[in-house]
């Protein structure tokens, strides 16, 4: 099974100069789009989550991944999603991008107080999107059990904006 997951994240694709010169993509398409190493990525990511009791996934690749997840845990999933979606919001938290700001909202009724929740995205680069993510979960009552991404991209130290949280990386670059 492990090898099967070197397999699958070997199907990463790096994609240059998008969305802007400079700036290497990294597509998980490739990875979904094949039965088994679909299969091995969801495995491979729920084998990594700490022990929670609702998944939370960060709009909109951590969707894709958070709530296979979830169903695979047997827990629930709770859509971390970007503002303005939400008819109750029950939390909110600013993060920066490389031009400006943008939101995370966390719905009404999304955690009960004292729930652990494990925050589940595709890539940690700058790591602003991830620790507002951990951010928003705590005001909306629960507590962070861990962050887990497919892909760390080490040079960008996204790390550093998340500590005091257990990070896995199922592969870091
Ligand atoms: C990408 C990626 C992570 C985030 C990582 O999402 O899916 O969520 O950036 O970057 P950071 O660590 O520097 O914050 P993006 O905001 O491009 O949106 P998407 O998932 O909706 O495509
Ligand atoms: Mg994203």
């Amino acid at each position: 099974l492990a090898g099967d997951l070197e397999a699958a994240l070997d199907l990463i694709r790096d994609v240059p100069d998008f969305p802007e010169p400079g700036v290497l993509f990294r597509d998980l398409t490739p990875v979904l789009s094949d039965a088994k190493a679909l299969g091995a990525l969801v495995y491979g990511v729920a084998a990594a989550c700490p022990a929670a009791d609702v998944v939370a996934g960060i709009e909109a690749r951590g969707f894709l991944l958070a709530a296979p997840v979830a169903y695979g845990c047997g827990v629930g999933m709770v859509p971390v999603r970007k503002a303005g979606k939400l008819p109750a919001v029950a939390a909110k938290v600013s993060y920066a991008l490389e031009y400006g700001t943008a939101e995370l909202e966390i719905a009404v009724g999304a955690i009960q107080p004292g729930q652990r929740v494990a925050v589940i995205d595709d890539v940690l680069a700058t790591g602003g999107t991830a620790a507002a993510a951990c951010e928003l979960v705590e005001q909306a009552g629960g507590v962070v059990a861990g962050v887990v991404v497919v892909l760390e991209i080490a040079a960008l130290n996204g790390r550093a904006e998340l500590e005091g949280y257990q990070v896995t990386a199922l592969r870091t670059v």
